[in-house]
């Protein structure tokens, strides 16, 4: 019944087919016990939430189906060898990251890093040598990295041992990832890369190329984004000689679990499976039914602008980065109402934005229902919606916020003044002061709009005014944080 070899799902099924008994964790004993709900839920697969036992291999020494598996997802995504990941890309990160750079040393890393690079870097205990990527002036978001960038850095940061790149961003946004791969190696460095959002480059030639195919050292995906595996689901892929794959394997050691959840395994094994057998066709069929969901948004909806070319930088054309603040809304809103009125809920929104996030999955119905609630929103937003978003706000006093705030270019000031390195001011004692009295403290904590989950302030930074006014900006919008003990930011967490 089996087609093509999925080594840790046949693995849990046949296990699941013949035990008589099992004396062993987990406590709801392959499904029996389960709470009613979640029994119900989760059917069949209940069964198979099964953890290391014998004949289901080890993640942390796999020599069965789990070596199997890695194996052949190292073949399917292009690598040399492959790990899987139960804890994201936040693992891979982490162990990516400690396994680079030793306390003390620089690493080259972007501004628009995710929280999970930044706790690498605390764990790590390294020195990071923020540089920053382009912006697009026109979304306000960041943009690729420059080639020339990572040339200027490497240059006055010979002794780094990492260049560390984010590519594609969470727009989609992707880097020229063969030209800083030629520089770092030049320069003795390392390349790591965070492709948490491009997984699925491998299957299609009509997307951009991947990490390990531009000559990354190593590139961590997030398979549950933008491929069919379980959330959490994750790999790390290596090759070549630069890296010291011991020292690798100890650090992911380090951050996964010693129970990984089987249901996770299997999910990544299968996703490998199902791109492997399916992934050309299906991105085929997806990307031409977004080329027309473009023109019928060219067309139909002039209000809006689609980012789908990002001047030198590729873009990944599953992502729709779609500006909406001429409409007279901007993104935060945009995203809720699209969310409350039109039960459509995308991925991220920010002051001028909304991304919508498209995979394999989906099908010319799915474009046009999107383009279809884009159309009552530009619509609507523009009369009805957005003046009784104005008048609600101008009786809270926010409307001179809102609207102009999302008209305005918005980009991130000058990147602070590193007082004391991220561990440091991790582990320094730390006071609360109100955020309009912050310009001049050292930063305790990380301060995170969430989405997209890029910090503006990492520990050890010092707040200036430009910044304080930025993060207030943002907090008015209706940007929510993390990162901070008080996520309503009336105060923050600054070195005593
Ligand atoms: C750029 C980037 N890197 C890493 C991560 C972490 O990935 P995961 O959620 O798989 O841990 C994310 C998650 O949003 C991300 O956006």
């Amino acid at each position: 019944m089996f087609s093509g070899k999925i080594p840790i799902l046949h693995a849990i099924l046949s296990h699941s087919r013949k035990v008589r008994a099992a004396y062993h964790v987990p406590g709801h004993k392959m499904g029996r016990g389960l709470p009613g709900e979640i029994g119900a839920m989760l059917g069949a697969a209940g069964r198979l939430d099964l953890t290391e036992i014998p004949g289901l291999d080890d993640l942390h020494a796999p020599e069965g189906a789990i070596l199997q598996a890695q194996r052949l997802a190292a073949e399917a995504f292009g690598a040399e060898e492959t790990w899987f990941l139960v804890n994201g890309s936040t693992a891979g990160n982490l162990a990516m990251i400690m396994a680079a750079v030793k306390p003390g040393q620089q690493i080259l890393v972007p501004r628009n890093l995710h929280k999970s690079v930044l706790n690498g870097l605390i764990l790590a205990q390294a020195q990071p040598v923020f540089y920053n990527p382009d912006l697009d002036a026109r979304y306000g978001i960041a943009s690729g990295v420059d080639p020339e960038t990572i040339r200027e850095a490497v240059r006055e940061h010979p002794e780094a041992k990492a260049v560390f790149v984010v590519s594609p961003t969470y727009h989609g946004i992707c880097s020229d990832l063969a030209a800083i791969a030629q520089i770092a190696h030049e320069a003795g460095m390392l390349l790591l890369v965070d492709e948490a959002h491009g997984a699925h480059f491998a299957f299609h030639e009509d997307l951009p190329p991947t990490a390990m195919e531009s000559g990354a050292d190593l590139a961590v995906q997030s398979t549950h984004k933008t491929l069919g595996a379980l959330t959490q689901s994750s790999m790390l892929h290596a090759q070549g000689e630069r890296v010291d794959r011991v020292r690798l394997r100890k650090r992911l050691q380090l951050v996964q679990s010693t129970s990984p959840s089987y249901l996770l395994l299997a999910s990544l094994d299968a996703a490998r499976h199902q791109m492997a057998t399916e992934g050309r066709h299906r991105f085929g069929k997806a990307m031409q039914a977004l080329r027309d969901g473009v023109d019928r948004v060219r067309r139909e909806l002039p209000d809006l602008e689609l980012l789908t070319d990002a001047g030198k930088y590729r873009v990944d054309p599953l992502k729709w980065t779609i500006r909406v603040d001429r409409l007279g809304i901007s993104g935060v809103q945009a995203y809720e109402l699209l969310h409350e009125r039109e039960l459509v809920t995308l991925e991220l929104a920010d002051p001028r934005n909304v991304l919508a996030v498209f995979t394999y999955a989906d099908t010319p119905l799915q474009v046009n229902r999107l383009v279809d609630a884009l159309g009552r929103l530009a619509s609507e937003g523009k009369g009805q919606n957005a003046s009784d978003k104005v008048h609600a706000n101008e009786q809270t006093g926010h409307a001179e916020q809102v609207l102009p705030f999302a008209r305005e270019p918005f980009l991130l000031p000058p990147t602070p003044v590193m007082a004391v390195l991220p561990y440091e001011a991790f582990e320094r004692e730390s006071e609360p002061v109100a955020l309009a009295e912050a310009a001049g403290r050292v930063a305790a904590e990380t301060v995170i709009p969430y989405p997209p989950g890029i910090p503006v302030l990492v520990p050890g930074e010092v707040w200036t005014d430009e910044m304080v006014k930025y993060v207030q900006q943002l907090r008015e919008a209706g940007v929510r944080f993390q990162g901070v003990e008080d996520t309503a930011l009336r105060t923050v967490h600054v070195l005593t």
